[in-house]
């Protein structure tokens, strides 16, 4: 298994594991969404405020993780983690649990603090990530799934509470994902 950072050449077979992935779990509507979702972040985002990261296997991605920075009003520097897909027949492997702690080694040796994910907290428990109340942190977007709400901090430190209202980038800036 080879664990590296994207390149534009990866986008279309990254957008069709995404879509792959999420019809397989959730439908074919919720695939297309999270496949189009996935490729508007790579393509829309500001190179300086995402990071992705792919899991390839007999040389097909198995796996992939996009972080997309987090502007909080005080100015700390945080990325979020989503979507995170592995193919179906992968799952279950530790393949995710790889890939995101790749991921996040990476972007803690870019000097990036703390990192945020919404998502199922058995699963990113399992890499580092805690539930975060909106006194501590709050999320960009109304969310419907609040226990969903998960960060860790990457400079050795407990999680101390940030003033003030977060960001996302523009194409997680649909309440369709939160
Ligand atoms: C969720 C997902 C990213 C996990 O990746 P993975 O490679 O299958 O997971 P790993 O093998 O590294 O870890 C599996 C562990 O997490 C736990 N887990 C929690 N939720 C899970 C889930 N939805 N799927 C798989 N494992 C899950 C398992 O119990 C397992 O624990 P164990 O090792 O103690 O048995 C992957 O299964 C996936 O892409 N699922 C479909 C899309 C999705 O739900 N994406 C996440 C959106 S938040």
């Amino acid at each position: 298994m080879k664990l590296l950072t994207y390149s534009p050449s990866h986008i279309a077979e990254i957008k069709q594991l995404f879509t792959q992935v999420f019809s397989d779990s959730e439908g074919e509507s919720e695939g297309m969404l999270i496949g189009n979702l996935a490729y508007q972040l790579l393509t829309e985002t500001d190179p300086q405020d995402l990071y992705g990261f792919i899991a390839i296997e007999d040389e097909q991605i198995v796996g992939s993780i996009v972080f997309t920075r987090l502007v909080f009003e005080s100015g700390i520097n945080a990325f979020l983690l989503s979507p995170v897909a592995i193919q179906t027949s992968y799952q279950g492997k530790g393949v995710g649990q790889q890939l995101i702690r790749f991921g996040i080694n990476q972007l803690k040796e870019r000097g990036v603090g703390l990192v945020f994910t919404y998502g199922d907290p058995n699963f990113y428990s399992k890499v580092g990530f805690n539930p975060i109340s909106e006194k501590l942190a709050k999320a960009p977007l109304k969310m419907t799934y609040p226990e969903g709400w998960l960060g860790q901090s990457l400079v050795g430190e407990a999680f101390e509470p940030i003033i003030g209202n977060s960001y996302c980038v523009e194409a997680l800036n649909n309440p369709e994902y939160w």
